[in-house]
């Protein structure tokens, strides 16, 4: 790697405090000049979807994310006005909650409790733990964001005693997701069973009208907070979803709107080579052969971004892991995306990085500042914790080129909102440009909905087998006897799983038949 190519694959963007190394893809001479038609496309495609087309056409709805940080951009004065009151509405919920006028039975409220799942928590999570401290936060975050009953306990054992000073966020955005409904249900009955009334403690974030918000005014929730179809799941992060926990914790969300804003500017400029979210999108383009043939590997060099790249995951495979292109073409796209953070991972999975299967590249997250105030020597030669962090990064990065693993590395002067924003920004829009260049649509996602069709089809099974036993009761069956007198035939499997994990709860009154072999037992209802 020569000093000319490293500085002829370095943008830097000074008023950002942001810089993109991309000399570490090995390019090919033409490989610029051979993708700017597609890049230039996919810029006019950036436009037009910023000004308000249906850019996700299978829901047939806009693409809005841009518009949450410079509402000017908003194609019509409903929405414009629609962000800015959204807005104002989170500050002034936040300010009452500060100031102690809106409060829980037991005083002020000191804790927050999140239920949401994916886009309704993975951002807020990611912000949380980036920007937040035990100095600085406002308000302990809690979350529920799994339908995992034993993670519901756990979250509900740290809060014992402390519900009447915890606000409930529920976060849905089409307000009928089974694992946040479920999460609801179960924060309801332990506020009930504290004696509390849940209502006086909660507060929605949905769509108009969906159920979660129907319920919220029946039961004269605190508030509603709008979310609105122009705004994807995984893009919500500068929305209500992510606006409002972020606020309640302290973190300026200003800040993190102009940081976005700040990089949604440099992000729309059209000469490619000055623009990081393009080059980001033709350096995928490139290591991936534009079908994903290497994993995207996230290696942060600091704590507090370590749950980037679980944000990342999501916001890169749930937007570009589909099956078909625009024109119907099955072309199974996507590029697998993981991480954790960087010295950590040099003692986990480097050694394969650098040594085993050659199918990933890296993305170093490099942040100048070390920490706000000086440090110690920790060696006899006089040098810092922080000196040994940025060694062992340039050091995995100079172990994996001199294999020919191939890397980029963004670096950032500090953590702090504004910076945090513009990475939000800065992948967005790499994704919605790369997703151009594939001709995919990153909008939506058909596989996440036929995974909650597929789990509603197995609780119908899970009601027609216990119906059955519980009229056969309390004769053992085999799983064959199930499957044929519940017209069940060729789900025996299914079958198996189901009684099998009830057998296990006693509350379910499943029993199985004691056989060393348990696909050979049998279930009886008592
Ligand atoms: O990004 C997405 O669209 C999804 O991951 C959703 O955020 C997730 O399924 C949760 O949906 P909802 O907010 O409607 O409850």
């Amino acid at each position: 790697m020569s000093w000319n190519t490293f500085k002829q694959h370095y943008l830097s963007i000074n008023e950002l405090d942001f810089a993109l190394d991309y000399s570490r893809i090995r390019f090919s001479n033409d490989f610029f000049q051979a993708n700017e038609a597609k890049m230039q496309s996919a810029f006019n495609a950036m436009d037009a979807l910023e000004a308000g087309s249906i850019a996700n056409p299978d829901e047939e709805r806009q693409v809005g994310h841009y518009w949450l940080r410079n509402a000017e951009l908003a194609p019509d004065t409903e929405t414009q006005k629609a962000i800015t009151d959204a807005l104002e509405m989170i500050h002034s919920i936040v300010e009452k909650v500060h100031s102690g006028s809106c409060a829980g039975k037991n005083g002020a409220f000191k804790n927050l409790l999140i239920i949401g799942i994916g886009g309704s928590a993975l951002g807020p999570q990611f912000v949380a733990d980036a920007l937040g401290g035990p100095k600085n936060d406002r308000i302990n975050t809690f979350y529920f964001d799994n339908t995992d009953p034993d993670g519901m306990d756990r979250t509900l054992d740290r809060l014992e005693g402390q519900l009447g000073q915890t606000l409930s966020v529920v976060i849905s955005k089409s307000g009928g997701t089974a694992e946040t409904r479920n999460g609801m249900v179960e924060a309801k009955n332990a506020y009930t069973k504290a004696g509390l009334d849940f209502a006086k403690h909660a507060i929605a974030i949905t769509g108009e009208g969906s159920k979660l918000d129907t319920l919220a005014v029946e039961e004269n929730w605190l508030y509603r907070l709008p979310m609105w179809d122009w705004v994807g799941g995984r893009t919500s992060e500068l929305a209500t979803v992510g606006l409002l926990p972020a606020a309640l914790q302290g973190i300026q969300i200003d800040d993190l709107l102009n940081g976005a804003k700040a990089m949604d500017a440099v992000t729309r400029i059209k000469e490619t080579r000055k623009n990081p979210a393009a080059l980001l999108a033709l350096s995928w383009y490139h290591a991936t052969e534009g079908k994903g043939s290497k994993d995207m590997v996230i290696l942060p060099y600091k704590d507090r971004l370590v749950l980037f790249s679980k944000y990342l995951q999501q916001l890169i495979m749930e937007s570009l892991g589909k099956e078909t292109d625009l024109d119907g073409k099955v072309v199974n796209q996507g590029i697998a995306v993981y991480g954790n953070k960087g010295s950590t991972d040099q003692h986990a999975y480097v050694q394969q990085l650098r040594e085993g299967v050659h199918n990933f590249f890296v993305t170093f997250i490099e942040v100048l500042k070390d920490r706000k105030g000086d440090s110690i020597s920790v060696d006899d030669s006089g040098n810092s914790t922080g000196d040994y962090l940025h060694g062992f990064y340039l050091g995995t990065r100079e172990a994996l080129d001199e294999k020919d693993r191939e890397t980029l590395t963004v670096t950032i002067k500090e953590v702090n909102a504004h910076s945090i924003g513009q990475l939000i920004a800065l992948f967005e829009r790499a994704v919605g440009l790369y997703a151009h260049l594939i001709n995919i649509n990153a909008y939506h996602q058909p596989g996440v909905e036929a995974g909650k069709k597929a789990a509603t089809n197995i609780l119908k099974m899970k009601q027609t087998i216990y119906e059955l036993l519980e009229k056969e009761s309390p004769s053992p069956l085999s799983v064959e006897a199930i499957a044929e007198k519940a017209s069940l035939q060729n789900n025996e499997e299914l079958i198996f799983k189901i009684l099998y994990r009830l057998a296990h709860n006693s509350a379910s009154n499943i029993h199985i038949t004691s056989n060393n072999c348990p696909t050979e037992a049998e279930f009886y209802l008592q």
